[in-house]
Order: structure tokens, then C-alpha cells, then sequence
């Protein structure tokens, strides 16, 4: 089974650093048929990025980083994620950063999910628990809120969705959550949505300080289908690194 490497860029590089990064992904995309790798950079830079991967290979996606869920109006500076249609195959939802500097509240995030899905983008939900606990708390936290946030969503709509583990305390920290930790929210997440979707095979992602030194015991993961990459997936070695633990599973 394939794995994700998911690129969150965030608002880094200038257009010829990206295009560069991009040209950097796309072969590696083509030497790591296994991998499917999602690159999420800024939305300035998407368009010139699709227009240079012209002939890239199948496992390799743009995201959009996050948009807002109106179609259209009255919002200088935002970016509609209808907007992002033909351009992007994923669109990051829920992101703690936007949460947290753009005050985007569960409501919002909900309509931006059924935003992305009525415009055939994948929506890669982030969702977390506010405070480091005990895995089991952890699990129970990140459950509330999903039940929240998918309350209006049909069975249907939700199989679509890849769901991001994305523990705010560990995002840029240097310090990811353990295994173990990964493993029980993963699996309560995985048994909430199959009592409550008959939603069993779905996509769970972890993300937050993952690096080429900690990826190898994530790749061991069974309850994780791969990684969304903040800070390292900004540089090649780590790339490297990472890509070569996930390829190999
Ligand atoms: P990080 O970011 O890898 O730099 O911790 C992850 C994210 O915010 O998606």
C-alpha cells in the first residue's frame, strides 16, 4: 500500500526556490513510484508549479493550504477554494495555524470541508487535542472534536476525507509524539469512524516534528498511512531521509 508524503511548505521560498523545490519533488516523485507525495505551497506559487509539472508522474499531487469555504465576495486577501478548481487535488482544512492566526472556528471548518468536496478536492482535515495528555485522554480529546466538526457530513462525504493527526504541541516543536501515542489516537479515530461512517479503511496522516531521524519508526506504523511534513520537507536531505523510510514500506 502506498504511503503519503504530504509537504506542507507554509508561507516559505521565493518563486525560483520553489519552482527549484518543485523540480526536486518531481523526480523524486518518478524514482519513488510507491510514495505519493502532496505538495502544498503557497497558493501564488501553485499555478506556475502545475504549469511546470506538465508531464509529472501519477503519484505526485499539488494542496492548497487552506481557502475559504464562500465561493466568491467580499474578502480582500482570501482565496475561495472553488478558486483553487483544476489547479489543486488536495486542499489542507482545519490547519492549527489557521486556527490559531486566522481564528478560523469549527463551524468555519466544516464549511470549508464541504466546500472542498462539492469541488472535487480532497480535503486533508488537520484535528488535534489542545494540550499534551495521556494517549488515551489524547484519543478521546481528538474524537470530540471530530464528531463536532463531521456532524453534517454524510457517509459518503467523510470516505473522502484524509484525516491529519496533527498534535499542536508537537508542530515545529522538534518534538513528535511518540509512537505509541500516534498509534492510540489513530486507532480511536479508526474505530469512531467505522462505528459511526462504516468508515474503516480510512486515511490517517501523522504530522508535527516529523524528520529523516524519527521517520523510520513511523514508517513502522500500521494505524498510519504517512506524514504531513512541515519544516523538513523545505530541505532535500531530509526529504531524502524521510522518503526512503516511507518508500520502503
Ligand atoms: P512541522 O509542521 O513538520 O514543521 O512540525 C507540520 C505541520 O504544521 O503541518
Amino acid at each position: 500500500m502506498s504511503k503519503y508524503f504530504i509537504a506542507n511548505w507554509k508561507m516559505n521560498l521565493s518563486l525560483p526556490e520553489a519552482l527549484q523545490l518543485g523540480r526536486f519533488y518531481s523526480t523524486l516523485a518518478k524514482a519513488n513510484l510507491r510514495v505519493e507525495f502532496v505538495v502544498a505551497p503557497s497558493a501564488v506559487f501553485l499555478m506556475p508549479i502545475h504549469d511546470e509539472w506538465r508531464y509529472k508522474s501519477k503519484n505526485l499531487f499539488l494542496a492548497a493550504q487552506g481557502g475559504r469555504a464562500e465561493p466568491s465576495g467580499a474578502f480582500t486577501g482570501d482565496v475561495s477554494i472553488e478558486q483553487f478548481k483544476g489547479m489543486v487535488s488536495y486542499c489542507i482544512v482545519g490547519h492549527s495555524e489557521r486556527r490559531r492566526y486566522h481564528k478560523e472556528t469549527s463551524f468555519e471548518v466544516t464549511n470549508q470541508l464541504k466546500s472542498t468536496l462539492a469541488n472535487d478536492i480532497v480535503p486533508i482535515y488537520c484535528f488535534s487535542e489542545l494540550t499534551k495528555s495521556t494517549p488515551k485522554e489524547a484519543a478521546h480529546n481528538c474524537i470530540r472534536a471530530i464528531k463536532l466538526e463531521l456532524a453534517d457530513l454524510s457517509a459518503r462525504q467523510v470516505s473522502k476525507i484524509i484525516f491529519a493527526y496533527e498534535p499542536v504541541w508537537a508542530i515545529g516543536s522538534g518534538e513528535p509524539a511518540t509512537p505509541e501515542y500516534i498509534d492510540a489516537v489513530a486507532r480511536g479515530v479508526r474505530a469512531f469512524l467505522a462505528s459511526n461512517y462504516g468508515h474503516i479503511a480510512a486515511e490517517i496522516v501523522y504530522g508535527g516534528s516529523v524528520n529523516e531521524d524519527n521517520a523510520s519508526s513511523l514508517a513502522n506504523l500500521e494505524t498510519i498511512n504517512g506524514v504531513l511534513v512541515g519544516g523538513a520537507s523545505l530541505e532535500r536531505k531530509k526529504i531524502e531521509g524521510i522518503v526512503e523510510d516511507f518508500g520502503r514500506k
